[in-house]
């Protein structure tokens, strides 16, 4: 497969050079922390077995590019896979840590963005560079019937990863469209500002989820 087809960046990508010095500088600061681009998580039993794409916006400074696993290490992986141990499409318990024995069941989870960028905040080439990556991300799950997007930056760069216009599928909390051969549900990101803000509830988040479990036991 070849650089451009690969649904994950080398540990040293150097497309955003941003991105790249802002890990590199942490790197010498926290040697012992994950610092690079942060892969997708898998279900043990592959990829064949994945419907449901879960995709985020880009790692956290001390959680993902800490731990090196989406969403683990800080307040948006709590309610995220507290809810998707609820509905069945995880297993296990959820302790904050890459080897906490957490499986993902029938889904993966990804980022829009694959690096850790300053202040939590992408720049527009850095989210359209990274979707060289989200491309084959999407491809590479034959067995695909949903993606979830959590917030307007993943929403959109996954409605562009499927070659849509964003004006036609805009982004709104529960949202739902069928294009480019899969369901697409939106929902505001789980993130501490969001809860705390009340933008999103657990109600809400909850409830987001029931409708994908439904919709793939269907
Ligand atoms: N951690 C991630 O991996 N992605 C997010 O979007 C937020 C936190």
């Amino acid at each position: 497969m070849s650089a451009a087809s690969s649904p994950e960046p080398s540990r040293d990508c150097p497309l955003c050079p941003r991105l790249h010095d802002f890990i590199a500088a942490w790197r010498e600061r926290e040697p012992g922390w994950f610092n690079a681009p942060v892969p997708t998580f898998l279900p043990p039993e592959g990829e064949d077995s994945v419907r449901l794409l879960i995709v985020g916006l880009a790692p956290g400074l001390r959680g993902a590019n800490r731990t090196g696993r989406p969403f683990t290490g800080d307040y948006a992986g709590e309610l995220l896979y507290d809810t998707m141990i609820a509905q069945g499409l995880a297993r296990g318990e959820f302790k904050a840590r890459p080897d906490d024995g957490l499986e993902l069941v029938g889904t993966a989870i990804t980022n829009a963005v694959r690096c850790v960028p300053p202040d939590n905040k992408p720049v527009g080439a850095e989210i359209a560079t990274c979707r060289a990556f989200l491309k084959p991300t999407i491809a590479r799950f034959p067995n695909l019937r949903a993606i979830l997007t959590l917030g307007s930056i993943a929403h959109q760069s996954t409605v562009r990863a499927l070659g849509e216009r964003v004006a036609s599928i805009p982004f709104r909390h529960g949202g739902r469209r069928e294009t480019g051969g899969v369901t697409l549900f939106s929902s505001y990101h789980c993130s501490r500002y969001n809860t705390n803000t009340g933008v999103l509830t657990q109600e809400m988040f909850v409830s987001v989820f029931e409708e994908i479990a439904a919709f793939l036991k269907n």
